[in-house]
């Protein structure tokens, strides 16, 4: 049975200040995820600190929410078969000297503190933190004309 969900992703500003929207947006796009809210946006002190609620307490806590409310993001909803795992995957471990080549982080990144981009890690954090960023309306509904093509199963 086919798993269509969706998740939550965001250029963080490091990718956006070295003119990584395209490159990024172009990776999930070519893999068949359908974009279906796209944002740029600079976050509050209270949209990161949601965002990041899980790791507050943490020695990088601070600094990271000092960090990506410092620049613009661009925030992304996708959509796909198993979207949450696949996002994952096409980004790489959160440690860019882990990340495998061929993966955004493992391409673009040396740090973990600098690794150009966020993605939800469960379909329950995606639905979490798409709606700290997008409201309901802000969702669109289509149809890509290769789905059912990239998205077939039996
Ligand atoms: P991200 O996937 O956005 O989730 C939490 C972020 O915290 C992570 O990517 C890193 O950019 C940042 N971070 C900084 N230091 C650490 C650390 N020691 N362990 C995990 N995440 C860290």
């Amino acid at each position: 049975m086919i798993n269509v969900e969706r998740t939550f992703v965001f250029v963080k500003p490091d990718g956006v200040l070295r003119g990584l929207i395209g490159e990024i947006i172009k990776r999930l796009e070519q893999a068949g995820l359908k974009v279906i809210a796209l944002k740029m946006l600079k976050l509050t002190r209270e949209q990161a600190e949601k965002l990041y609620d899980i790791h507050k307490g943490k020695h990088f806590f601070e600094p990271l929410v000092n960090y990506v409310t410092s620049g613009p993001i661009v925030a992304m909803i996708l959509e796909g078969p198993d979207a949450v795992k696949k996002v994952r995957k096409l980004i790489g471990k959160t440690n860019p000297v882990e990340a495998d080549a061929g993966t955004i982080r493992g391409d673009f990144a040396l740090t973990i503190s600098r690794n150009v981009i966020h993605a939800a890690d469960s379909k329950e954090r995606a639905e979490y933190e798409m709606k700290i960023i997008f409201k309901d309306d802000e969702i669109v509904s289509y149809k890509r004309v290769d789905e059912d093509i990239v998205w077939f199963t039996e």
